[in-house]
């Protein structure tokens, strides 16, 4: 990164209580381990408005907990069509189905990334979707936390090339 002006990462997810806040927090804590908060901007949202205002999922706060990682103080918010895609460099989307929503609402594809993209350990042609652990059980949290782990590492290392 030669200029000093921060990255701007946005994390989008349908509720913005599970997945986009986990991997808003994991990011957040990689950039902090390295001494980077200076160069990002970080934050996340959902393109649903059912949650707006809430705090994470328990089972989201609960295994970044496990791991060293406080969510308790993030607050759902819905993506902002006009907004968001001028204020943000990158938008990262968990998911095919929010990526389609992202693009329908006229986000420049150029800034749109599909999160396990950055999982330099997959076939992202083969899933390419972080999936969504709301109706499941609480090891679908722990399994979205290691996907999510892998993928933040990979656009730290691409954010630093
Ligand atoms: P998220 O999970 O998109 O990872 O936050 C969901 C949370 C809530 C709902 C769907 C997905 N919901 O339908 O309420």
């Amino acid at each position: 990164m030669s200029n000093d002006k921060p990255i701007s990462v946005l994390f989008v997810c349908l509720g913005n209580i599970c997945r986009s806040p986990l991997a808003d927090g994991i990011f957040t804590h990689l950039v902090n381990q390295q001494g980077l908060a200076h160069k990002f901007h970080i934050d996340s949202c959902g393109t649903g408005a059912w949650h707006v205002g809430n705090p994470p999922d328990p089972r989201s706060i609960l295994v970044a907990a496990k791991n060293n990682i406080d969510l308790t103080n993030l607050r759902a918010r819905q993506f902002d069509a006009d907004t968001d895609p001028t204020e943000f460099d990158w938008i990262i989307p968990m998911d095919t189905a929010n990526h389609r929503e992202l693009i329908k609402q006229g986000t420049p594809t150029a800034k749109v990334r599909l999160m396990r993209s950055f999982d330099q350990t997959i076939t992202t042609k083969k899933s390419p979707d972080v999936p969504d652990p709301y109706y499941g059980g609480d090891d679908g949290f722990d399994k979205v936390y290691e996907m999510l782990m892998r993928a933040c590492k990979g656009m730290l290392a691409k954010a630093q090339a």
